[in-house]
């Protein structure tokens, strides 16, 4: 028997079109409604699963570049507001962590603060909170910003920023304020809530904050990254991070990144988990494995699999050559200022060089499609997992899909006996804490 690791589902539509271009399409869900939410959480728990991250970005496709394929796919939008599932998903769930995200470019920390306390109030402690940097082109005249993209730097201290005034709002009320003392009609004293009176380079927040105190920690922070400031951005405030990269040694830098500036911060380093995202296509055989691998490299298959890539990297990749290499202009603009340099890193990072491969070469490999960034039999896709977190120092899994039935289905009820059978996966939970659980091994 295996050692048991974490596993979580990261919705990468978000609250949005769920397995449009799928055949399940037709069965009759509606995303914008709760059903398909609550099947979906329903599921992942009984699965054994440790939480659900709902990826956000709330306005449409980057720019113009990328907007066509963006709403043709349905990858750029339309999405609505991930928040406003989570009550829906706490009902029918008792043990599933629920991860909404936020981005700490678009959204007011005060306004979060309250927000994510009032969700986490409203069960066991299961609410975290997935904090995003994306700064990017024309997202942020959509908000109070300055109206100008935020570069990498800008939008990590920022972040920085916002979560030291979160985490101050959270705790601006001393454990002790609620008394509830009947007699003297007295709810909650105010000399347990102290302001804040923070004043930084973006924010300047007097507080205190308004929601009640947590009675523990409050919500697991989970943050995505893969470059080194990103990571340090990790490293000093999140509990979970997660990417794209599943190579040891990279796996290993994450880790030593990570440790390296936890200390500092008066934390356990052991406590920061660490998840590789994997979209697993499961084939019943090698026949049927070959007759996929072919279709994904195929002219269909990868104008099927790269708008989401697309949306990403802010350039429609569908419409280009697949036989001769990227353009270098894109190539020099991803290098000059990434969108995202983890995403960039890891999508060029599987050939040795993208400048001369033909793009077909690297679409094929790409982890940011849902065409199966693996692909094998249950078993074969259990090695993989297996593998990885044996052979580094990963802790967990997410499976980057949407939640159409075709995905949760089509993956789960292959690959759980599986996981099950070799002790990867866990039977039940030992708490109703997101924390005590991803804590437990
Ligand atoms: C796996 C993964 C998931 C992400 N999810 C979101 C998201 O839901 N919303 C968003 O605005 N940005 C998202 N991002 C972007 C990150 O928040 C961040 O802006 C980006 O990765 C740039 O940071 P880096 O250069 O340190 O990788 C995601 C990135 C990764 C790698």
């Amino acid at each position: 028997m295996s050692e048991p690791i974490h596993f979580g589902w990261f919705v990468g539509q978000g609250f949005g079109v769920q397995g449009w271009r799928k055949d399940s399409y037709s069965w009759g869900h509606t995303w914008y409604q709760p059903d398909i939410w609550e099947q979906a959480a329903r599921v992942l728990e009984q699965a054994g699963f440790d939480l659900l991250i709902l990826k956000d970005g709330p306005t449409v496709s980057y720019s113009e570049r990328s907007r066509d394929v963006g709403l043709a796919s349905a990858e750029g939008g339309p999405r609505h507001d991930t928040l406003f599932l989570v009550p829906l998903l706490l009902r029918v769930t008792k043990h599933l962590g629920i991860v909404p995200t936020l981005n700490t470019t678009h959204y007011d920390p005060y306004i979060a603060a309250r927000q994510i306390a009032t969700l986490y109030h409203q069960d066991t402690p299961r609410v975290g909170l997935n904090v995003v940097t994306s700064g990017g082109g024309a997202r942020t005249s959509n908000f109070a910003l300055p109206g100008r993209p935020l570069d990498s730097e800008e939008t990590y201290r920022r972040a920085e920023e916002w979560l030291r005034v979160v985490r101050s709002l959270w705790t601006s009320w001393d454990r002790d304020a609620v008394i509830e003392d009947e007699l003297n009609r007295v709810y909650a004293r105010a000399d347990r809530l102290h302001p804040i009176d923070f004043r930084g380079e973006h924010f300047d927040v007097a507080g205190p904050g308004v929601a009640l105190p947590f009675p523990d920690e409050g919500p697991v922070i989970s943050a995505p990254s893969n470059s080194p400031r990103g990571l340090r951005f990790v490293g000093e405030n999140a509990d979970l991070q997660f990417g794209y990269s599943r190579d040891p040694d990279i796996i290993q830098g994450i880790r030593e990144g990570i440790d390296a500036v936890r200390p500092t911060n008066g934390r356990d380093p052991k406590r920061a988990k660490i998840f590789s995202n994997i979209s697993p296509k499961v084939v019943g055989s090698q026949e049927e494995k070959q007759a996929y691998l072919a279709w994904r490299r195929s002219d269909e298959g990868l104008r099927r699999d790269l708008p989401l890539l697309s949306v990403i990297l802010d350039v429609d990749l569908t419409q280009l050559d697949f036989d001769a290499p990227l353009p270098a202009p894109y190539l020099d603009a991803w290098t000059a200022n990434p969108v995202s340099a983890g995403v960039v890193n890891a999508f060029l990072s599987t050939v040795d060089d993208p400048r001369t491969t033909p793009f077909r070469e690297l679409a094929a490999r790409s982890t940011h499609g849902q065409a199966g960034d693996i692909v094998g039999t249950a078993e074969e896709i259990a090695d993989h997992i297996e593998e990885w977190t044996e052979s580094s120092a990963l802790d967990g899994v997410l499976f980057d899909f949407n939640v159409d039935p075709e995905s949760l289905f089509g993956t789960l009820v292959p690959l759980v006996p599986v996981l099950r059978r070799r002790g990867l996966l866990r039977t039940g939970y030992a708490s109703t804490s997101l924390r005590e659980n991803l804590d437990g091994f």
